[in-house]
């Protein structure tokens, strides 16, 4: 095993979350390079993977936020975001929250008629808005990642426009931005055109837009031989598409991506030991010290993820099914060759730095994992392992008589 991972793993112990942040910023900087000569804006989706230590990082790139919870907008601010960096893009949330949002000053993106109304009749033409438009087109990986197709919750039909530019010219609100967002895992730069021409189309009703944000959707590898979306060409091709609608718009406007897992995925890995070798009847078991709890995607969505086993590079090949440690059919990767496994080694889960960390939880009352970074050679612990009295921390424990009187 390499000596950092060993280095890492004696300080840390395991389950543990490692992420290069050099690769972070790589991935920042490819999609920043990608699309020439026009004025791009790049809000890293936090949701991916929201340590105020990668928020930093981004922020030290250059990059703005989306944020989709009041909570984000404030962990945002708290990183040394600005207000004005930073979108907030919610759905079913109460008008409290938008107020709140508004509050603190960030660039709100609304995503239903209803809310446009309440926010229409308290500020009228003084606070800007984005409007989040479904192109009702399908798009992503699987129907879990697909969100902008006509049976999605998300946004206000590309078929309501007329009724959104009835309640824009009642209310005079003030539209700053327009909003899209298909669905993650896009692999054909067609569709992000697609999705472009229809919101041009759309911008044609609002007169006062600075930005149209594109939302997200960019694919990345997974195994060997698996692609990512083409950047480069994806950047072109909008770009392109893009001058030719400010050309026309008569203004030139702001490009925004909102990019998670495209950053953070592949910069990340979760570190776990194998605790049990189990032959059964069928397959060899390898039960490790870690979950579903931390790493969801697996299950949640049947993703792929990549393991190695890094304590034995030069093992035998065996075939295994990877499992954790949760009373629940709690499988990492199902018929996986890897170089032998013996009790104790360690494997790497790949592509865990984005939707990891951010989605685990403490089911079967498990602590989370510590979390890693690795930057310029050196690592660093962003966040400490989490303990028993993390467990309980929020409990509020009954006297024994109130108890006994139930
Ligand atoms: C509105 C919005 N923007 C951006 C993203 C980030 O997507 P990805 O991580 O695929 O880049 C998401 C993902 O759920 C999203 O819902």
């Amino acid at each position: 095993m390499a000596t950092l991972y060993q280095n890492i793993i004696n300080e840390f112990g395991t389950p543990l979350y490692l992420y290069n942040g050099d690769k972070t910023i790589q991935q920042f900087q490819k999609i920043q390079n990608a699309f020439p000569d026009v004025k791009l804006k790049i809000k890293y989706a936090m949701k991916a993977l929201n340590n105020i230590n990668i928020l930093k990082l981004l922020r030290s790139q250059g990059a703005g936020i989306d944020a989709v919870s009041i909570q984000e907008v404030y962990l945002a601010l708290r990183a040394g975001y600005k207000p004005h960096e930073i979108i907030f893009t919610p759905n079913s949330i109460g008008f409290e929250e938008l107020t709140e949002a508004i509050d603190q000053g960030v660039q709100i993106n609304i995503d239903n008629l209803t809310l446009l109304e309440k926010f229409g009749a308290k500020y009228q033409h003084n606070y800007p808005c984005c409007i989040r438009i479904n192109p009702h087109i399908m798009a992503g990986g699987n129907t879990n990642i697909s969100v902008g197709h006509i049976d999605s919750k998300f946004g206000v039909s590309i078929h309501q426009i007329r009724h959104v530019e009835r309640i824009v010219k009642n209310y005079g609100i003030h539209v700053n931005g327009l909003h899209m967002h298909t669905g993650s895992d896009i692999l054909d730069a067609d569709i992000f055109l697609l999705g472009a021409e229809i919101i041009f189309q759309a911008a044609r009703s609002f007169d006062k837009l600075n930005f149209i944000d594109f939302g997200s959707g960019f694919k990345v590898a997974y195994k060997d031989g698996d692609v990512e979306t083409d950047i480069d060409k994806v950047g072109s091709i909008i770009s392109r598409a893009f001058k030719e609608f400010c050309e026309n718009y008569g203004r030139e406007l702001e490009l925004w991506f909102e990019p998670g897992k495209f950053i953070v995925s592949a910069s990340g890995e979760l570190l776990v030991k194998s605790n049990v070798v189990k032959q059964t009847t069928s397959t060899v078991f390898v039960g490790v010290d870690s979950g579903q709890n931390h790493l969801l995607r697996p299950m949640m969505y049947n993703a792929y993820h990549e393991i190695e086993n890094i304590t034995n590079l030069k093992g035998d090949k065996k075939l295994y099914t990877i499992v954790g440690n949760i009373c629940e059919t709690d499988t990492f990767g199902y018929d996986r060759f890897l170089n032998e496994v013996r009790e104790g080694d360690i494997l790497s889960i790949k592509n865990a730095g984005a939707y990891g960390f951010s989605m685990s939880n403490q089911y079967n009352s498990r602590p989370r994992p510590a979390e890693v970074l690795v930057l310029n050679g050196k690592y660093h612990l962003i966040r400490r392992r989490e303990n028993m009295e993390d467990l309980t921390r929020n409990e509020i424990e009954l006297s024994s008589d109130c108890l006994s009187a139930l």
